[in-house]
């Protein structure tokens, strides 16, 4: 049933280039983009004019992926919320917010409760799943199933994913309603968004840096994650994973933040992962790497391929494929899936079962 992995969780990691693949399988006809089960017209889609994207956990992270992607390309204020928050505190939404409800299982109950609230409220919902005719799906006007398959772990990996290349074609399909991309653009992207399965297939066969990484952070009591734009959302989901896995404390922080408290918890030998690959915040993120290593942090940097300088700054270092910063969110995170496993089995965690947590959360 593992088909040879030793548990599901790496599998599942496995399964990445497959889900995005399949996601994005259709998606181009004749040279446009589309997406038949939204069930919202070209002129629709141009109406609106704010999306709060709502979910739990990975998925909110997801979320915050698609803050990037969505007020980068189509121009629209992005608003990204648990949705146990969203859910008890009167948010304002309109008939042209959109709301985008994000849900591996489709049936968490803090989504659904905010979903039903914003259906209240007039606005068009739709929901990213990866179940078919799950309570989410049924309760949206329109809905994008991410093709992860059954995700059997706990931690959530090949469904993150599937959310991220779906946010990120949803966001393309709204910069194509809004006309703030060309249409050459549109294509051009999406062809970048597919060419990252081969990508991600490349970061599953280096996995040598991460045993690397992982053995020097097996014996720490507590690591922090930090990344600046896309880099501080990879950042968030990656403590999550290490936390829920290793029970090794985990925070993440935007690395510009760092100055502003979280650096007095570092010593000598305390892990910073940090979010180093070559974009627009690359400069920043090395000189926050510094800040850190002088105070005796041991600096593991996800790093773009082929950038040498960077192995001054840092004690590991994972490269992943050049892409775009845009898309960075699909290949930066598989290293750190990895790097969570690995601690989690050096540390004889049970991967695919962690403690106190169910694979869905239907209660509040
Ligand atoms: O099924 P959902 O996507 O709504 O679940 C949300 C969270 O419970 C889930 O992502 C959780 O955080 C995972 N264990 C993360 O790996």
């Amino acid at each position: 049933e593992k088909g040879g992995y030793p548990d599901f969780m790496l599998k599942e990691i496995h399964e990445q280039p497959r889900v995005i693949r399949d996601t994005l399988a259709g998606r181009l006809v004749g040279g446009r983009l589309q997406i038949d089960e939204l069930d919202l017209s070209p002129e629709e889609l141009n109406l609106i004019d704010r999306v709060c994207v709502i979910a739990c956990g990975t998925s909110l992270h997801a979320g915050l992926v698609a803050k990037e992607l969505i007020e980068g390309w189509a121009r629209i204020p992005t608003e990204v919320e648990a949705a146990s928050e969203f859910r008890y505190r009167n948010p304002i939404v309109t008939p042209s917010t959109l709301v985008v409800a994000v849900s591996q299982s489709g049936e968490t109950a803090d989504t659904l409760a905010a979903i039903r609230d914003a259906r209240v409220k007039g606005a068009r919902v739709f929901g990213i799943t990866n179940v078919l005719g799950s309570p989410v799906a049924r309760e949206s006007d329109g809905v994008i199933y991410t093709k992860a398959n059954k995700e059997i772990a706990v931690a959530s990996t090949k469904s993150f994913l599937g959310q991220v290349t779906s946010l990120c074609l949803l966001a393309l399909l709204l910069a194509q309603a809004k006309g703030k991309l060309r249409m050459n653009q549109i294509r051009m992207l999406f062809g970048e968004l597919a060419d990252t399965a081969e990508q991600v297939e490349w970061v599953l066969g280096r996995e040598e840096a991460v045993r690397e990484a992982a053995e020097a952070c097996v014996g720490a009591t507590s690591a922090l994650f930090v990344g600046r734009g896309m880099g501080a959302a990879i950042a968030r989901e990656g403590a999550l994973k290490l936390k829920e896995i290793s029970y090794l404390h985990a925070e993440a922080y935007p690395a510009g933040e760092m100055k502003h408290g979280p650096i007095a918890l570092i010593d000598e030998g305390f892990p910073v992962i940090a979010v180093a690959t070559r974009g627009p915040v690359y400069d920043k993120v090395v000189s926050n790497m510094q800040e850190s290593r002088a105070r005796g942090a041991r600096v593991i940097a996800i790093a773009t391929e082929g950038d040498e300088d960077i192995r001054a700054h840092a004690d590991h270092v994972i490269y992943i494929p050049k892409v775009r910063d845009a898309f960075s969110a699909i290949t930066a995170s598989v290293p750190l899936q990895l790097l969570a496993r690995r601690i989690a089995v050096l540390r004889g965690c049970d991967v695919d079962q962690p403690r106190n947590l169910a694979k869905s959360v239907t209660v509040e």
